[in-house]
C-alpha cells in the first residue's frame, strides 16, 4: 500500500485530497502546521524518518496580505520557499516523490496567449517570488519531483467565492470593488486533486499546468458568474477600482495535453456542481 504524506492538510487542496484519496488504496497521512511545521527541518526529518512515506504532496502555503511587513516577507519565503526545500531535501533523502503545488502568480507580464510550462516565470510581489524560489530548491535539491501550478483554486474553507457570496448577503454592502484587472481561470479544488492522484499514481515528472478547462476568464466575470449561479445577482454589484491594473496569468495544460494525461473539467460546471453540492449561497 502506497504512503502518502500530505502536508497543509487543512487547507483547500489538503481537504480535498483527503476526500478523494480512499484509505483502503493508501495509508495517508495529513499534518497540518500544529503537527509538522515545514519550516522546521528537525520536525521534517523526524517524520519522514518515522513514516517513510513513497509520496509527498505539499499542500502547505502562506499567502501574505500586508506583502510590505517585513516579518511577512519573511514567513512567506519561510513556508513557501524553505518549506519546500525541507521537504525536497527529505524527500531525495529516502528516494520519495514530492508533489509540490506552486502557482499562476510567477507569471504576471501581459501576453496574448496563456502561458505554458517552458514560458519563463516573471514572479512579482511576494507570494509569487517565494513560491517561484520554493519550485527553484525542489528543482535543484531533487529528482522525482512533480509541481503543479493552478490559479484561483476554491474549495471548503474561505476563498474568493466566499467572498463574493458574504459580500451579496451583507446588506450594508451594495458594491464589491476589485483591485486588479485580473485574468485566469477559477479551478476547484476537487478537479486539481484529481490531478494530483494522476501523479500520485503514475510515474509522470516535472512540471504541468493544471487549471480547469472552459477558457480563461476575468475576475469580474469569475464573482458576476457566481451570483449568478447562487441566484445573488440582485444583491451585489462588483466593479473595478478606478485606475485597476491589468494582470494576466493564464494557465495552459499544454503539458497534460501533449502528454495524454486528463484534462480537468469546465470551470463553469464545475462552480455550478460545486455551488449546487456545498449550498453555498447563504
Ligand atoms: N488558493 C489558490 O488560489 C492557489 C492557486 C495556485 C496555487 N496555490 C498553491 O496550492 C497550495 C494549496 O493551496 P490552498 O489554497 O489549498 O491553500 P490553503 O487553503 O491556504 O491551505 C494551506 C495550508 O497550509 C498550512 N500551513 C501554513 N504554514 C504552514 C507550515 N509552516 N507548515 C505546515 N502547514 C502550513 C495552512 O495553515 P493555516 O491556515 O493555519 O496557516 C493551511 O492549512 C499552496 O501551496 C498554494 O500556494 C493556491
Amino acid at each position: 500500500m502506497k504512503k502518502i504524506w500530505i502536508t497543509g492538510s487543512r487547507g483547500r487542496t489538503g481537504q480535498a485530497l483527503m476526500s478523494l484519496l480512499d484509505v483502503v488504496e493508501y495509508e495517508i497521512f495529513d499534518t497540518d502546521k500544529d503537527e509538522v511545521d515545514i519550516t522546521d527541518e528537525n520536525q521534517v526529518y523526524s517524520f519522514i524518518k518515522m513514516n517513510r512515506p513513497d509520496v509527498i504532496i505539499n499542500c502547505s502555503g502562506f499567502h501574505e496580505k500586508t506583502g510590505s511587513l517585513k516579518e511577512n516577507v519573511d514567513h512567506s519565503y519561510d513556508v513557501n520557499a524553505v518549506g519546500a526545500r525541507n521537504l525536497a531535501q527529505a524527500a531525495e533523502h529516502i528516494n520519495a516523490k514530492l508533489i509540490q503545488l506552486s502557482t499562476d502568480d510567477i507569471f504576471s507580464e501581459k501576453s496574448e496567449t496563456p502561458y505554458n510550462e517552458f514560458d519563463f516565470p516573471k514572479p512579482e510581489g511576494i507570494y509569487a517570488k517565494s513560491k517561484y524560489a520554493g519550485e527553484r530548491l525542489v528543482r535543484e535539491l531533487m529528482n522525482r519531483y512533480v509541481i503543479i501550478r493552478s490559479s484561483w483554486v476554491y474549495g471548503i474553507g474561505t476563498d474568493f467565492v466566499d467572498e463574493v457570496i458574504e459580500a451579496a448577503n451583507d446588506e450594508n454592502v451594495d458594491t464589491l470593488v476589485l483591485d486588479d484587472n485580473a485574468y485566469a481561470v477559477p479551478t476547484s479544488a476537487e478537479e486539481l486533486a484529481k490531478i494530483i492522484k494522476i501523479f500520485i499514481d503514475g510515474e509522470h515528472y516535472g512540471i504541468y499546468h493544471a487549471v480547469c478547462s472552459g477558457g480563461s476568464c476575468s475576475r469580474l466575470e469569475f464573482a458576476n458568474t457566481v451570483l449568478e449561479y447562487t441566484g445573488l445577482e440582485n444583491k451585489l454589484k462588483v466593479v473595478l477600482k478606478e485606475g485597476a491594473k491589468d494582470k494576466y496569468s493564464v494557465l495552459d495544460n499544454m503539458m497534460l495535453r501533449i502528454t495524454g494525461l486528463p484534462i480537468p473539467a469546465d470551470w463553469r460546471v464545475t462552480l455550478k456542481k460545486y455551488i449546487e453540492e456545498t449550498g453555498e449561497n447563504q
